[in-house]
C-alpha cells in the first residue's frame, strides 16, 4: 500500500504520495495539489521544500554528515584529490587509474582560455572587485565557446563541464592579477591543478617559482572542502537558470552572482573581516554582546542545515593550522581571535540555544589569507572550488526525464483589481 499524507482545505480532502530516498527526511509529492486543490503551499525560504531529486551529496545537519556520492567529506579530504572529487561528483564513481588518467589529462589541456578573454578582462578599473569580474568573465565565455552550448547533447555538455572545471583557475588568477597591476600568467601543463592555480596567482616574471607541496596539498582539500553541498542558494540559482535552458557558461555566471552575497559565499571574506575588526582576545567579549544585542551577526557562524558543526569547518581549522606552521604564522593573532571566539560561542547560551556553530567560512578567511590572499578574492576561490558542483548539479538536472522549467507561484497580497484614474483626478 503507497504511503501518502492527507491535506484538508476549503472542505475539501487531498491525499498526496509520501516519497522515501536513500537517507533523510521523507517528502510529500505536492505535483497534484494545486490541480486537486486550487492551493499553493507556502516555503519563501524552502526551508522545509525539496526542489529536486538528486544522487549528488546528502547533508544531515541534525549529525554534522556531509557525503558526496556517499563518501564522507572527512574521508574525500584527507585521502583524495580535488580533480578526483570533480570526477566523482560528475561520474558517480571514484575513478579507475585509467579513467582519471584521462580525465586529469582532458582538464589539464582545457585549462588555457581564448586570448581574445584576456583583452575583455582591460575593459574593467583595476579596483573592481574580483567577483564582479569573475560574473563577467564566466558569463562571457558563452560567446567564446559555441562548440559547446548545445545543452541536448551528452558530448557537449561534458566538454562545458571539464571547460569550466579547468578554466576557471585561469580567470580567477586573471582577477587577481588584473587587481594588482602584474602581467597574467599562462598556466602550465607539468603543474598540478592546485599547483598551477596557486603559480597563476603567485609567479611573477622577475623570478622563478617553485611550488610549496605543503601549501598546494592545503589549497586542493580546500577546493575539495568547497566542491558541492546539495541545494544551496548557488546551486539553486544554477538550477533555475538551467531549467530554462540556457547555456551552463551562463547559468554558472548566474550561480557565481549569488554566492557573492554574504550570508552565502560572501561569509569568508567577511568573517576575516569580522577578526580584523575584533582585533585581539580581550576585545571578544563586547563584540559578542553585539551579536547578542542584534547590531551584527557572526560571521562564519551558522547555517541553515548543519544545526551541528559544519563538517567541513573541522578539516579547515586543520588546514588551518597546517598552512600557519608551514608560512610560519602560528602565531597568527587572528587564529588567537578565532579559536578563543569560538570557545566563547560555543558555550555561551545565545549560540548554543540557537546552534550556531562555526561554517565553513569561519577559519577558511584566516588560511586563504595565510596562503596570500586578500580578502577580495577569498568568494573567488570558493566560487572556482564550487563551479565543479554547480556544474554536475546542473549536467543531472538536464538529464532529469521529469525536468521542468522552474516556476514557482505565490501569495497574492497586493492591491484588488481596480481601474486607472487620469492624473488631473488624482
Ligand atoms: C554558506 O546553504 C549552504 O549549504 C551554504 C554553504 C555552501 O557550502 O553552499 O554551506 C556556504 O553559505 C555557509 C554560511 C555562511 N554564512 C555566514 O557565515 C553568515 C552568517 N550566518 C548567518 O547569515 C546565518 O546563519 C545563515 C544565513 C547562514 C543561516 O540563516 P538562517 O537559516 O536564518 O539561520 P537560523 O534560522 O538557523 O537562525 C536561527 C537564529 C535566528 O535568531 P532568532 O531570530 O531565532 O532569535 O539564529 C540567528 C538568527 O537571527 N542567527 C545568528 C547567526 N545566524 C543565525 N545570529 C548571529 N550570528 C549568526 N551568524
Amino acid at each position: 500500500m503507497a504511503e501518502t499524507a492527507k491535506i484538508q482545505v476549503d472542505g475539501r480532502t487531498v491525499e498526496l504520495p509520501v516519497m522515501r530516498g536513500t537517507d533523510g527526511p521523507a517528502v510529500v509529492d505536492i505535483r497534484k495539489l494545486y490541480g486537486d486543490a486550487d492551493v499553493f503551499t507556502y516555503d519563501p525560504g524552502f526551508t522545509s521544500t525539496a526542489s529536486c531529486e538528486s544522487k549528488i551529496t546528502f547533508i544531515d545537519g541534525d549529525k554534522g554528515i556531509l557525503l558526496h556520492r556517499g563518501y564522507p567529506i572527512d574521508q574525500l579530504a584527507e585521502k583524495s584529490s580535488f580533480l578526483e572529487v570533480c570526477y566523482l561528483l560528475l561520474h558517480g564513481e571514484l575513478p579507475t587509474a585509467g579513467e582519471f588518467a584521462q580525465f586529469e589529462k582532458n582538464i589539464i589541456y582545457h585549462t588555457m582560455v581564448h586570448e581574445q578573454v584576456d583583452r575583455f578582462f582591460q575593459g574593467f578599473r583595476r579596483d573592481a572587485h574580483p567577483m564582479a569580474i569573475m560574473c563577467g568573465a564566466v558569463g562571457a565565455m558563452s560567446a567564446f565557446y559555441h562548440d559547446s552550448t548545445d545543452i541536448n547533447d551528452p558530448e557537449q555538455r561534458m566538454i562545458s563541464a571539464h571547460r569550466l572545471i579547468a578554466k576557471m583557475p585561469t580567470l580567477a588568477a586573471r582577477a587577481f592579477k588584473y587587481s594588482r597591476g602584474q602581467p597574467f600568467v599562462y598556466p602550465r601543463n607539468e603543474l598540478s591543478y592546485a599547483e598551477n592555480f596557486l603559480r597563476m596567482c603567485f609567479s611573477v616574471p622577475a623570478e622563478d617559482w617553485k611550488p610549496n607541496p605543503v601549501l598546494a596539498k592545503a589549497m586542493d582539500r580546500i577546493f575539495i572542502l568547497h566542491a558541492d553541498h546539495e541545494q544551496n542558494a548557488s546551486t539553486s540559482t544554477v538550477r533555475l537558470a538551467g531549467s530554462s535552458g540556457a547555456n551552463p557558461f551562463a547559468c554558472i555566471a548566474a550561480g557565481i552572482a549569488s554566492l557573492w552575497g554574504p550570508k552565502h559565499g560572501g561569509a569568508n571574506e567577511e568573517a576575516l573581516n569580522m577578526l580584523k575588526e575584533i582585533g585581539t582576545v580581550d576585545r571578544i567579549p563586547e563584540f559578542v554582546q553585539g551579536v547578542k544585542d542584534r547590531r551584527y551577526l557572526l560571521m562564519g557562524f551558522g547555517h541553515r542545515v548543519y544545526k551541528n558543526y559544519d563538517p567541513r569547518a573541522t578539516v579547515m581549522q586543520k588546514s588551518c593550522h597546517e598552512v600557519l606552521e608551514a608560512v610560519g604564522h602560528q602565531d597568527d593573532p587572528l587564529l588567537q581571535v578565532a579559536m578563543e571566539l569560538e570557545k566563547i560561542a560555543l558555550n555561551d547560551e545565545f549560540f548554543v540555544q540557537r546552534k550556531l556553530y562555526p561554517n565553513v567560512d569561519f577559519y577558511s578567511g584566516i588560511t586563504l589569507r595565510a596562503l596570500g590572499f586578500p580578502p577580495e578574492m577569498f568568494t573567488v576561490l570558493f566560487a572556482l572550488a564550487r563551479t565543479v558542483g554547480w556544474i554536475a548539479q546542473w549536467k543531472e538536472m538536464i538529464e532529469d526525464p521529469s525536468q521542468k522549467i522552474g516556476r514557482p507561484r505565490q501569495l497574492y497580497t497586493g492591491s484588488p483589481q481596480r481601474d486607472y484614474v487620469a492624473v488631473d483626478r488624482r
